[in-house]
């Protein structure tokens, strides 16, 4: 009997998801999102307001001598700004329509040390990185718990996984799930909370970094 009969998080993961309506449950349902979403979100999500805290809480993990890997780069939120403190940048994602706007990025701001992949996780095949970050980007793969271990796998010192620790409207502690799934895969990561303050809300807005570090 499987030593996690009890305590399976990756299954617990997938029971949750199937649960919401809006699940985009497999890679084409998220593509067609983002063909029509791309520009919308990364309009929302460039407010520094929304994303400073948490990338000052990613720069405390990282090195000028760096190669950081992001899964679900996306627009590029957290890759452009961290550039500026690795080595190199693999920014990875399906979706060309996100990483058209990061290109846009990069090569109006002469950045040039990022490279793209443009892949899905499940069947990306990259070296081991630095840091391997995967901000808001674990809420469709097919797997979770393949997707731990291969994030695990392509990790050479710390990993960081960004999510929400349960904010209204959706108060899922999403980032319980993930450090279940971690667990699960064998390693025991650390939860930090960045504090954001977007204008116009009454109230700070908590933000999960779930951070393994190899020993
Ligand atoms: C919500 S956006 C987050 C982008 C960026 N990390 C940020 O924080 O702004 C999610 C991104 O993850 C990508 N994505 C989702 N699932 C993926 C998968 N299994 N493989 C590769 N990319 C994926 C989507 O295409 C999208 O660009």
């Amino acid at each position: 009997m499987s030593l996690f009969t009890n305590h399976n998080f990756s299954q617990a993961w997938h029971a949750l998801t199937a649960q919401d309506p809006n699940h985009r449950d497999t890679a084409s349902k998220d593509l067609a999102f983002w063909q029509q979403h791309a520009q919308g979100y990364d309009a929302n999500a460039s407010t520094p307001d929304r994303y400073a805290a948490t990338l000052a809480a990613i720069r405390a993990y990282v090195r000028p001598t760096d190669t950081l890997l992001d899964v679900g780069a996306g627009s590029g939120r957290f890759a452009i700004p961290l550039a500026n403190d690795v080595q190199h940048i693999t920014a990875l994602d399906h979706a060309a329509p996100m990483l058209d706007l990061l290109q846009h990025k990069q090569a109006s701001q002469q950045i040039s040390n990022i490279s793209i992949d443009q892949t899905t996780w499940e069947s990306a095949n990259v070296a081991q990185h630095d840091v391997v970050l995967a901000a808001w980007s674990l809420y469709r793969v097919p797997d979770i718990l393949a997707a731990m271990h291969k994030l695990i796998a392509t990790t050479r010192r710390t990993l960081i996984i960004v999510t929400s620790p349960g904010n209204a409207p959706d108060d899922t502690p999403m980032h319980l799930y993930f450090y279940g799934a971690l667990w699960q895969a064998g390693v025991f990561p650390e939860i930090k909370i960045a504090w954001e303050q977007p204008t116009g809300e009454p109230a700070p807005q908590p933000v999960a970094l779930v951070v393994w570090e190899r020993q």
